[in-house]
């Protein structure tokens, strides 16, 4: 019988959700009326609001569930030290919120001290994920047969490694005598970037084909290692247009076209098995259609220039973050951990996917300022108040996941065929 052993993890992380949700939520409001005096530097609760959205529910729900369904993909028992690392990278995402706060990646006055408070946080968050990174592959090394969502998760990690060098860049970077702008902005993309599109993406990739499991086929071939190398090289495509050479250009643009190619190929695989997949994840395939569709539009030349001037790249980040990851992520943690009416689920669905799309709207319309004629009050007033129905679902699923339940055990159906994959 499985039991519940990653759900205090996954409540934590809805935690972190709710509380990001609101400063998001806060930012929103705070863009057209000011922010009010008990948050005056906005660059800095942005900050705080990313980094907790990162590192606490993105990375923390995806390793919580990742720790859930390994042990039935493998047929090993979790690794010792599990509960250590996944406290330590709870702590430090919950304190990322505070540290980053008040003054960003910048010094922070302690006393007699200025310490760079968020530097230091990423810096050590960084080490927790080194060491979930060592649990993992000692978890799975060796394994006879390596499942499609283990394949994945595999190169998710590989990624997540990448992205963690970004991070030691980063801080090189900030701490370093001689900081160079070219540098800082390749360290800050190779972190966010692959981070977001790489260990997020790929990692949510094997969570969805895990819970399909052995409820559906899967398919014969599906992109795994191929779709990482792809994922590389896209991060150039963060950074300001001046700062990338043309041939570094025309190698990221090619890599961004085959990689979502190669992610609407599993998306549509995915969608394939629909009717085996919760209403949230299948809203959040259609996101990922909109990031494959963006992918294949960049091609436009002068089109990627053109776009970082604009606030497109807020509308590019939350279709990919608001709209993909957790749309997903919090339809595979409520139907893993949650018990609760049918009605109830379809009223949290319909805010959720309500608010996610109108604040997508608004956020293209805000990107597209300068060609649609509304005005940007109008797109700035519908993306705050958008964004209340999505805190009051982060708050509802939090609440919920913390009432004690008795004997409740949903988990991936997975059956011996189903760990019988070929390698992609
Ligand atoms: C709950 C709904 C959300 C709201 C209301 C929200 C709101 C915001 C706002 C207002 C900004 C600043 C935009 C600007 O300055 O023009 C922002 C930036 C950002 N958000 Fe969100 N957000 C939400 C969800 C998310 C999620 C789920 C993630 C990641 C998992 C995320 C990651 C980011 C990132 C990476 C940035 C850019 C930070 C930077 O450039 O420093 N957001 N968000």
């Amino acid at each position: 019988m499985q039991t519940n052993t990653m759900k205090p993890y996954a409540i934590i992380s809805l935690i972190a959700l709710l509380v990001a949700a609101a400063t998001g939520s806060l930012l929103r409001f705070g863009l057209f009326l000011g922010m009010p005096d008990w948050a005056q530097n906005y660059l800095a609760v942005r900050h705080a609001h990313s980094h907790l959205m990162y590192f606490g529910w993105g990375t923390l729900g995806i390793m919580a569930l990742l720790w859930q369904w390994l042990p039935r993909l493998s047929g090993r028992p979790l690794p010792h030290g599990v509960y250590w690392q996944m406290g330590a990278t709870a702590i430090l995402a919950l304190l990322s919120f505070p540290a980053f706060w008040s003054n960003g990646y910048g010094p922070t006055r302690i006393g007699a001290l200025m310490l760079p408070l968020g530097s230091i946080v990423s810096g050590l968050s960084g080490l927790t994920w080194l060491f979930f990174i060592f649990l993992y592959v000692r978890a799975t090394w060796g394994l006879p047969i390596r499942p499609l969502a283990v394949q994945l998760w595999d190169w998710a990690i590989a990624l997540l490694l990448l992205a963690c060098f970004g991070v030691i860049g980063l801080m090189a970077t900030i701490l370093g005598e001689h900081p160079s702008f070219f540098l800082h902005q390749a360290m800050l993309h190779l972190f966010l970037d692959i981070f977001a599109v790489g260990w997020f993406g790929m990692a949510l990739l094997g969570l969805a084909w895990a819970w399909i499991g052995g409820r559906a086929s899967t398919p014969g071939w599906l992109p795994t290692g191929s779709l990482a190398l792809a994922l590389a090289p896209t991060f150039f495509l963060g950074m300001p247009p001046a700062l990338v050479p043309p041939a570094v250009y025309a190698v990221a643009v090619a890599a961004n076209l085959a990689t979502a190619l190669l992610l609407g190929w599993h998306g549509w695989m995915l969608w394939q098995r629909r009717a085996f997949l919760p209403a949230l994840v299948q809203f959040g395939l259609w996101t990922l259609a909109v990031h494959v569709l963006i992918g294949v539009i960049l091609l436009w030349p002068g089109l990627w220039q053109w776009a970082s001037a604009t606030q497109l790249r807020v509308f590019f980040l939350h279709n990919l973050l608001l709209g993909w990851l957790s749309s997903v992520l919090l339809g595979l943690i409520v139907a893993q951990w949650l018990t609760i009416t049918t009605e109830a689920r379809q009223i949290l669905v319909t805010l959720w996917i309500g608010g996610v799309a109108v604040m997508l709207i608004a956020l293209l319309g805000l990107g597209l300022a300068g060609i649609v004629p509304i005005s940007t009050l109008l797109w700035l007033r519908v993306a705050a108040w958008s964004s209340l129905p999505l805190v009051g679902v982060s708050l509802i699923v939090t609440v919920v996941a913390t009432r004690k339940e008795v004997g409740r055990t949903v988990s991936p159906s997975y059956t011996a065929e189903a760990r019988v994959e070929t390698p992609g």
